[in-house]
């Protein structure tokens, strides 16, 4: 590698980690994503030499052509499909996007496998099957988690000795691994390896329920990553070794995170199949009181004489796309002297800091906005707590019921408040499938309707008040 390449990869490098610190705040996240895709297009350029005239044949029109309309073609997808996604699909996207990662590691392993000899040393033969093993796990898992936030699959798919099959598959996986070290270096055996992984990875990913895809796909991008970061051993790339560590690292990281704010360990996201109990009776043991609706203009009356009203965003404020309502109505009301804040929990929505992003497209100001922890204490002295979209995450069954699915997951209290306001179309289930018994508590009110009609109204009957 030239000089100039080697330092055009520091500084991609570079670039990589100085944005992914950025990406940490919301302040700063789009300069991150920026300094980072920069430091991807150096390192595209600095590859492109040696991708030109690697295996020495030279430069041939063949290749430039190959490796073009390779480059075109990502770019025209990645621009259409980061374009034309909508927030709410943002986890599918990404899933794809990363089973295309793992495919790119897993095919630049096996490729470099063809070229190994008795010469070769053992380190680069081990690091260019992880590489093949990991990446291709994460393609077709990928592929499967996608299909399932699709909603092509209605249960978590299970079958009797499962683990057992997946283990055996995981061990036959192994020996072929150990006989290619070994030193049989047939293309075969490399093509069975890279056909079991696929298969491992979409046997582990059928039996994880449809809630817990965000967590997988996190981890399928750590194992993205790491695939990565061994085919940059196995040929010496700097810029790939950061990078995909750098991946790996800060899938793991959010991997663990988000099972932490769901209180669930991550052998259980992977092998409680998730979901799969009856939503019907799941939750319904707490569940006594009745429902009491209530109209726009009661609604809007309860919040405008409020000292102090919280607003809990979820999923369904996302899907109705209410952000620029919601911040219209929390507007309106600090004219009226009302103090309103947003109670943000770490999974509402459908992605890690969904809620954050979202509120922020509103230019929701970020002081305004309160983790979890901090305003669960504050939620006695709260006059009304407005419920917009959200569901699982505020549902008490976390705390009281111990046969729930979600029994343990911290939730934001918002029973706590004088008055609750629950702004949902029906009383249907959130994600997790289950009733919840706070919209039957004496006093939460419901205001049935979509998300953003319902916000409209109350801004302007708010004004006029
Ligand atoms: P959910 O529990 O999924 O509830 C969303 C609610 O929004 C639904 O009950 C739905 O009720 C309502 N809704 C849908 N469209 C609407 C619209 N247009 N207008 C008004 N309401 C609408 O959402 P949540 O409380 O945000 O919880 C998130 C769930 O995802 C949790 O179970 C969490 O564990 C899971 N999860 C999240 C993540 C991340 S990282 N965020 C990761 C893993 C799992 P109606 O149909 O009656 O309107």
């Amino acid at each position: 590698m030239s000089t100039t390449a080697a330092i055009a990869f520091l500084a991609a490098s570079v670039l990589f980690i100085v944005g992914i610190k950025q990406l940490a705040s919301p302040k700063t996240a789009r300069a991150g994503n920026l300094v980072a895709g920069a430091g991807m297009l150096i390192a595209l350029f600095a590859a492109l030499p040696l991708l030109l005239s690697a295996q020495g044949g030279g430069v041939s029109l063949w290749k430039m052509l190959l490796i073009f309309t390779g480059i075109l073609l990502g770019l025209v997808i990645g621009a259409f499909g980061a374009y034309k996604v909508k927030m709410t699909a943002m986890p599918q996207m990404v899933a794809l996007f990363n089973g295309a990662g793992g495919g790119a590691a897993a095919l630049v392993a096996a490729i470099e496998f063809a070229h190994v000899t008795r010469e070769s040393s053992l380190t680069f033969v081990v690091a260019m099957l992880c590489a093949a093993m990991i990446g291709a796990v994460s393609l077709s898992g990928s592929v499967i988690a996608y299909l399932k936030l699709e909603g092509h699959f209605d249960k978590p798919v299970t079958y009797p000795a499962q683990q057992v099959m997946n283990g055996v598959l995981f061990v036959l996986s192994v020996l072929l691994a150990l006989a290619m070290a070994c030193g049989s270096h047939s293309m075969v055996l490399m093509v069975l390896f890279l056909v079991l992984a696929l298969v491992l990875g979409v046997l582990m990913v059928l039996p994880i329920g449809g809630a817990d895809m965000p967590v997988v796909i996190s981890l399928l991008n750590s194992f993205t990553g790491l695939a990565v970061a061994a085919d940059g051993f196995a040929i010496g790339n700097v810029a790939m070794i950061i990078a995909g560590t750098l991946v790996g690292s800060s899938g793991t990281i959010l991997t663990l995170a988000m099972c932490k704010a769901m209180n669930r360990p991550v052998t259980n996201v992977l092998f409680s199949a998730f979901g799969k109990a009856n939503g019907a009776s799941a939750g319904a043991a707490a569940a006594t009181g009745s429902v009491k609706s209530v109209q726009a203009d009661e609604a809007a009356i309860l919040l405008s004489v409020a000292g102090r009203v919280v607003i809990v965003p979820g999923y369904g404020l996302a899907v109705a796309q209410a952000q620029h309502q919601v911040r219209q109505l929390s507007d309106e009301l600090a004219k009226k002297g009302v103090e309103v804040s947003f109670a943000i929990h770490p999974v509402a929505g459908r992605m890690p800091g969904h809620m954050n992003v979202l509120l922020a497209e509103a230019n929701v100001p970020y002081d305004q906005l309160i983790e979890m922890d901090e305003i669960n204490p504050e939620m006695e002295r709260v006059d009304v707590c407005l419920i917009i979209g959200a569901n699982d995450v505020v549902n008490p069954a976390a705390r009281e019921d111990k046969s729930s699915p979600i029994y343990g997951m911290p939730i934001i209290e918002a029973e706590k408040a004088g008055t609750v306001i629950v702004m949902k179309r029906s009383m249907g289930k959130g994600f997790a499938g289950i009733e919840n018994a706070l919209f039957l508590r004496d006093n939460c009110r419901m205001l049935f309707g979509d998300a953003k009609a319902s916000l409209q109204e109350l801004v302007t009957l708010v004004k006029a008040d």
